[in-house]
């Protein structure tokens, strides 16, 4: 990679400013209900304890409180796990900025401090660079582990940079490496799989991908408005009227490229979305009435066929209403079948990577991204401002 990275720095007797992407679910009783964004850091984390580092500051947003503190966004919570995950004591300051944060830092005992959620200053998501300066203020030196927030513009991923040298941590290279890979040199047969409720959040990757890939597997919601624009009849299933046009012109384009854009044959359907609703499975047209939920077995079969001789798979999105149990079998069944194969497989982050994790499959994928819109723009082929910031080598 071209950019700075950890290995590169000195980070003998400095103060390292980190920035993690800690946005990590909460229940209401603020209980973490899925720690691995902060796991994903450890590597970075350690390697500067490790390394001689005076202190080690992190800095993070949780949620979207919009410019004010609210309790249910606050970043304490993480600082506890982090403890617990760590094996030692993190100091938790309850802002970002001011004299007293870095007078705390500068007394503070304990090594590693964390600071409070950034989106607190509406600063943050403003790039306001006196609020950049501020944070920088607290450090020798920058580290972006931030990947899931990568594609913001904000001042601590991107205006901070301005003011120290800025190198990425291990999880961003990482992340850099197998979707960066994908897109630019993927080993050959590429194959996409996309689902997820709507074409629209796709089309960047659609027009990205056709042209790089070997064959994109579609189903999810999204399914549904290309069945359409194939003139199937749908019944009651997701359709984006507006995308139709759209749809056919991507399946024309395919046709050109010498494509292939494979589309459910047969599908799950019920008369209403419910997790305890009567399921039936229906060919390629879907009656009148009738939602189609899941793709259907021989949907599953086709998918197998053409994903076993691919090098690389890069997957985003579910392939029906994976969260209830009822209509996962499609999703599921994908998911176990590529965790057979001997091929890269990259799974984008969000509700995929939410997918992967409720089959317990994890460790069964090459890579599996923490960022959710970050990883969908970088398949987009976007370039994420808070990766371009960072100083060249
Ligand atoms: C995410 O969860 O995708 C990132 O943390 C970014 O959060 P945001 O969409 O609120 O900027």
């Amino acid at each position: 990679m071209a950019k700075l990275t950890l290995k590169d720095i000195d980070l003998k007797d400095k103060t390292v400013l980190v920035r993690a992407d800690f946005n990590v679910p909460l229940d209401a009783s603020l209980n973490i209900t899925d720690d691995i964004r902060i796991q994903a850091t450890l590597p970075t984390i350690k390697y500067i304890l490790e390394h001689g580092a005076k202190k080690l500051v992190i800095m993070s947003h949780l949620g979207r409180p919009e410019g004010k503190p609210v309790a249910k966004y606050s970043l304490k919570p993480v600082g506890a796990r982090l403890k617990e995950l760590l094996g030692q004591d993190v100091l938790f300051l309850n802002d970002c900025v001011g004299d007293n944060i870095k007078q705390e830092i500068d007394k503070s005992k304990e090594k590693v401090i964390l600071l409070e959620n950034l989106r607190y200053h509406a600063e943050e998501e403003a790039n306001d660079a006196g609020f950049a300066k501020q944070l920088a203020s607290l450090a020798d030196i920058f580290v972006n582990d931030a990947f899931g927030t990568a594609h913001r513009a904000h001042a601590s991923t991107e205006g901070v940079t301005h003011f120290l040298k800025s190198a990425a941590g291990f999880l961003l290279e990482k992340e850099i490496k197998y979707l960066g890979g994908a897109v630019s040199n993927p080993q050959k047969p590429f194959m996409v799989i996309l689902g997820g409720a709507k074409v629209s959040d796709k089309i960047g990757v659609i027009e990205n991908l056709l042209p790089k890939c070997d064959a994109i597997i579609v189903g999810g919601g999204m399914a549904y408005t290309f069945l359409k624009a194939q003139g199937r009849q749908i019944g009651n299933s997701k359709l984006e009227k507006e995308k139709l046009d759209l749809a056919k012109s991507i399946l024309e384009q395919a046709k050109k490229l010498n494509k292939a854009i494979l589309l459910p044959i047969d599908h799950v359907v019920v008369d209403n979305i419910d997790p305890a609703a009567k399921t039936e499975i229906v060919g390629q047209d879907i009656p009148v009435g009738k939602i189609a939920v899941d793709i259907g077995p021989l949907t599953i079969k086709l998918f197998e066929e053409k994903l076993k001789s691919a090098k690389t798979i890069v997957w985003n999105g579910p392939l029906g209403i994976f969260e209830m149990d009822a209509f996962s079998k499609g999703t599921q069944e994908i998911a176990k079948f590529i965790a057979t194969l001997k091929t890269t497989s990259i799974i984008g982050g969000g509700d995929t990577a939410a997918a992967i994790a409720k089959f317990k499959l994890e460790d069964k994928m090459s890579h599996i991204s923490t960022g959710g819109g970050a990883s969908l723009e970088f398949l987009e082929g976007k370039i994420l401002p808070g990766i371009a910031a960072l100083t060249d080598k």
